[in-house]
């Protein structure tokens, strides 16, 4: 079998990638490891970016975004039992972020690829890319117990983190610059009413939390653990505590609720370089990961997908390989960026477990600095609403 473009991988960026040049006419394929289920229900990521909504617009994915998704124009920073508020479309020229699940963005898209007859096939499990350097690389896969191969001219790695098209990159050419944080984020979910308006970002002497939703119904809330941290040490009852003590804010309340599920997420920075090698691309998880706190992981994929598929889309129309070209630098660019930007906003909330009383203190003179200067409450919202695409 042949197309024209092989993806490895079907979460948001390798969906993405398909829609938009399924769209445009140029074949694709997507293979993925999972069913449609588990896709479809894996719980991550939550805010989407300016940039990112208006890419899922373009593909025409947006309808059920557009009528069901929370528009948010701002986020509540919290320290020393003071409280102070990020307006973003005042501070990024009309930028603002959206609340709308990845699960929500997954479904959106495999619904829509399927009704369209795209290939888009779950269980296809590749085990290896060959001929990265020749116009003509071959996925190797097996679906069904069977194993097949896929021949294209280009294939694109969005396979995420654990993925084994990074591998294709021979390791001269590649270099992986990384940094683990000594903390994770136990994440829950609760049936319970948001206690805020909109995202409540908590630095606290026990640890950082933050309070987001999933719906007016759903709250979403994560607690800073200390890495290694078994979830089932954490009745619902020690949650709501460590929450209430996180939050303290004079006349705020957090509402309870049943906790529907529970999970401990790593917390680590990675990028892979070049993000493309012959006929090789990488893109969104694959190539680069962030730590949560700047809800950078789902936007940057997004991002990285919508400059290779304009290349794509290019060379395919006039035969130009000028943006394919371009691709690594371009996507790099906006990476290490979104990496500083998950780095500082990370290392500014978090307590370390060996953190100094002089760490706290610079600590609080940053969110003092972003409280009082318009001029570092623009630089952090502009980050966090997202910066204009190339
Ligand atoms: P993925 O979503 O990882 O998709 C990769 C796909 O490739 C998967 O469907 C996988 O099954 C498939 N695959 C892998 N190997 C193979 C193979 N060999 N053959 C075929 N298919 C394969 N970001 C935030 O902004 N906020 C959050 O709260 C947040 N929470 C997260 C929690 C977790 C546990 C993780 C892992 C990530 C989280 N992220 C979060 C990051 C965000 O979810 C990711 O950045 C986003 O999913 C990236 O999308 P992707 O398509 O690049 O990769
Ligand atoms: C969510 C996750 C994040 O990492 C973040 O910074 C904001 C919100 C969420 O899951 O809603």
């Amino acid at each position: 079998m042949h197309t024209t473009v092989g993806i490895i991988g079907g979460g948001p960026a390798g969906l993405l990638l398909s829609r938009l040049l399924h769209r445009a006419g140029v074949g694709c394929v997507v293979l993925e490891s999972r069913d449609r289920a588990y896709v479809e229900q894996r719980q991550r990521a939550g805010i989407l970016e300016q940039s990112t909504v208006d890419a899922l617009r373009e593909a025409g994915a947006a309808a059920r975004l557009d009528a069901e998704g929370l528009v948010h124009d701002g986020v509540e920073l919290r320290w020393e039992g003071r409280s102070h508020r990020i307006d973003f479309p005042s501070l990024t020229d009309g930028r603002r972020v959206w609340v709308y699940a990845q699960t929500e963005v997954v479904k959106d898209l495999v619904a829509l690829q399927l009704a369209d007859g795209a290939a888009l096939h779950f269980g296809a499990e590749v085990h290896s890319v060959e001929g990265a350097d020749t116009g003509r690389p071959t996925i190797r896969y097996s679906h069904d117990g069977q194993d097949s191969s896929l021949t294209c001219d280009y294939v694109v790695g969005c396979d995420g983190f654990h993925g084994v098209t990074r591998a294709a990159v021979p390791e001269g050419v590649r270099r992986t610059y990384e940094r683990a944080y000594p903390y994770s984020w136990l994440g829950i979910l609760a049936d319970v009413a948001p206690s805020c308006a909109e995202l409540v970002y908590a630095h606290s002497p026990r640890g950082f939390a933050l309070h987001s939703m999933r719906s007016p119904e759903v709250s979403r809330m994560y607690l800073q653990v200390p890495n290694g941290t078994d979830p089932a040490a954490w009745p619902d009852e020690r949650i709501w505590d460590e929450l209430d003590a996180r939050f303290a804010l004079d006349g705020w309340k957090l509402n309870r609720g049943p906790i529907t599920s529970r999970s401990v997420l790593p917390m680590r920075s990675s990028v892979t370089e070049p993000m493309r090698y012959g006929s090789v691309f990488l893109a969104g998880d694959a190539a680069h990961i962030v730590p949560p706190t700047g809800a950078k992981g789902l936007n940057l994929a997004a991002a990285d997908v919508v400059v290779l598929s304009r290349a794509l889309i290019r060379q395919h129309r006039t035969g130009a390989t000028d943006l394919l070209d371009a691709y690594s630098d371009t996507c790099l660019r906006r990476v290490w960026r979104a990496e500083h930007f998950s780095y500082f906003l990370t290392t500014t909330l978090h307590t370390g477990p060996d953190q100094s009383p002089f760490d706290t203190r610079l600590q609080i003179a940053q969110l003092d600095r972003i409280a009082t200067s318009p001029h570092a409450a623009a630089e952090l919202a502009m980050n966090y609403a997202g910066l204009p695409l190339p």
